[in-house]
């Protein structure tokens, strides 16, 4: 496998169930995160994507959201050295217009730092596949406008337009997980997941642990992607 992604859903829960703030399970899934980038390091996945905040998010309460903010920020400032010294890439996809100027320039300047690294973190905030997508076309239509002969570049008029999503060098997931119990995408890669394998665990995402990890690996590799085709 070479690119996992994961919609890390439950950190509300999590924290509700013991009486502690939402904030404090969403700390408790920062850490996570960093335990789930070592299982794929270590199983040989180049490729992270997670989903940290999504363009519906921005209807939870103030609180929330300038906490999950105030997390972000605070988790780029704090993992810079760690990242860097583990190769460890780090990129962004998503609405960044929507996202505060300070936040915007710490994570270009993170991008920047990380750029060589040869694992690539790719965190989706304030993301949606559906703004992605929308986004993606008018671009397609501002460059379709100036120079139509662009698309005989590309393999194919797919390959053409997605060119101009956030993350156009990046493969598909090959495995999404979603945590939590939810079974829905809740608007996570729409472009991306065309052919993705998923799987669902009820574990809530700060409990996600390596035995989650391997039983989700476990059944991917049982599962037969035939794209289509037929494989016998
Ligand atoms: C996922 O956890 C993280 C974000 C959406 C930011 P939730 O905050 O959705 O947790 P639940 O689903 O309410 O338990
Ligand atoms: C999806 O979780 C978004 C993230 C994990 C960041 P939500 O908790 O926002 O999704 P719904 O509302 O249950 O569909
Ligand atoms: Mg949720």
């Amino acid at each position: 496998m070479n690119h996992l992604a994961v919609i890390m859903d439950g950190n509300g829960r999590w924290a509700e169930k013991r009486h502690l703030p939402r904030l404090m399970g969403h700390r408790a899934g920062a850490e996570a995160l960093d335990r789930c980038m070592h299982y794929c390091k270590a199983a040989g996945i180049r490729y992270l994507t997670v989903y940290a905040f999504s363009t519906e998010n921005w209807k939870r309460s103030q609180e929330e959201v300038s906490g999950l903010m105030k997390l972000l920020s605070s988790y780029i400032s704090s993992k810079e050295k760690t990242l860097v010294k583990e190769g460890v890439r780090f990129r962004v996809i998503g609405r960044r217009s929507d996202l505060s100027e300070k936040l915007q320039k710490e994570i270009a300047a993170l991008e920047e730092k990380t750029k060589a690294g040869d694992f690539t973190l790719i965190v989706a905030l304030s993301y949606g596949g559906r703004d992605e997508i929308v986004r993606a076309a008018l671009r397609f239509a501002e460059e379709y406008g100036r120079n139509s002969s662009f698309i005989a570049q590309h393999a194919s008029l797919e390959a053409a337009f997605g060119s101009f999503l956030d993350a156009p060098d990046v493969p598909d997931p090959d495995l999404i997980i979603r945590t939590s119990g939810e079974c829905r995408t809740s608007n996570f890669l729409l472009w991306e997941s065309a052919y993705s394998e998923y799987y669902f665990t009820d574990a809530l995402w700060p409990d996600f642990d390596q035995a989650e990890f391997d039983k989700a690996l476990e059944s991917y590799s049982k599962r037969e992607r035939r794209m289509g085709g037929r494989l016998k």
